[in-house]
């Protein structure tokens, strides 16, 4: 099933407060590395438009960084990520050069954004989210001035996304045991675009240019399993499942991760992490 915009709102409405303070900064040094393969330093695009900007961490990276006159507008779906965003921006020291606005908007309908008015278009993690990344594509099109920049990326696959893989291993260890472990399949991957391929076809399929596509993995700052308790199975989704379970089944279902994440990660000094397609390209 895919999942409708007001799916997508709510969702993140329950998400935005733990991402913000605790996922957001793992994903930025790839939100970093998408923006410094567009060269903003180098080419100067005036107006900017970040889509899908969460809790805001990249605008304000890029608000300490860039050293030329610019507007960045940066745009989510979610309220609630955006009034974060609002409020984390006014306890930093800014560049004067760089303004900074935040809207809420729909990717698939920037409605507040005119037609080939922007010069540079980046969305971190947010394409494989959206309800269809064809329209998403149709509106960075019409909004991108012609010859000019963009950057997105997609989370996946699957198993190189590690701190979900070992969460989907551990249910699927467990499912015969707990069937309440076995996973529906009702919803839409968000893995479903992690595969470079696939991505470029998508992008080349809605009349844009592809210049560079690579694949980025960076660690997650979970060192122990208390934080992958808070980081991860703080989960409002997951902590909601959680409470379907008797005591005993919540007792095995903690034991499996715990064992998993110390078998794979920890006792071998190995990181979790993140992984992601990265898309760099040009509206011809
Ligand atoms: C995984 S977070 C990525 C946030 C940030 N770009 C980063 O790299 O950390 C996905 C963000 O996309 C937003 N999002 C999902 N669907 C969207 C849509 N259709 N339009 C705008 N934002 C959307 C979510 O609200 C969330 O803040």
């Amino acid at each position: 099933m895919i999942p409708t915009s007001d799916e997508i709102k709510a969702m993140w409405k329950m998400m935005a407060d733990l991402y913000a303070r605790k996922i957001e900064k793992n994903n930025l040094p790839l939100a970093i590395s998408l923006s410094s393969m567009l060269q903003l330093c180098e080419e100067k695009p005036s107006k900017i438009l970040e889509v899908g900007s969460g809790s805001g961490s990249l605008s304000r990276y890029l608000a300490q960084n860039l050293d030329y006159e610019c507007n960045i507008t940066a745009v989510d779906i979610s309220d609630e990520m955006i009034t974060i965003a609002k409020s984390l921006f006014t306890k930093y020291p800014f560049l004067p050069n760089v303004k900074v606005s935040y809207e809420v908007a729909n990717s698939e309908e920037l409605t507040n954004i005119p037609d080939e008015s922007i010069d540079a278009y980046l969305s971190a993690l947010c394409l494989h989210l959206t309800s269809d990344p064809k329209k998403m594509l149709q509106e960075l099109k019409r909004v991108l001035k012609k010859g000019k920049r963009f950057g997105l990326s997609v989370a996946g696959p699957e198993e190189n996304v590690t701190f979900a893989s070992t969460l989907s291993s551990v249910f699927k260890e467990l499912e015969e045991e707990i069937p309440k472990l076995k996973s529906p399949k009702i919803m839409r991957s968000p893995f479903y675009l992690g595969k470079k391929e696939d991505l470029i076809k998508l992008v080349e399929e809605a009349g844009l240019e592809v210049g560079y596509c690579w694949v980025q993995s960076g660690p997650l700052n979970i060192l122990t399993f208390e934080d992958y308790e808070s980081l991860v199975l703080k989960s409002p989704g997951l902590v909601k499942m959680m409470e379907t379970l008797t005591e005993e089944e919540h007792k095995k279902f903690m034991e499996a991760i715990k064992k998993r994440l110390y078998d794979k990660f920890i006792d071998i000094k190995n990181p979790l992490v993140v992984e992601a397609v990265q898309l760099i390209g040009k509206k011809p």
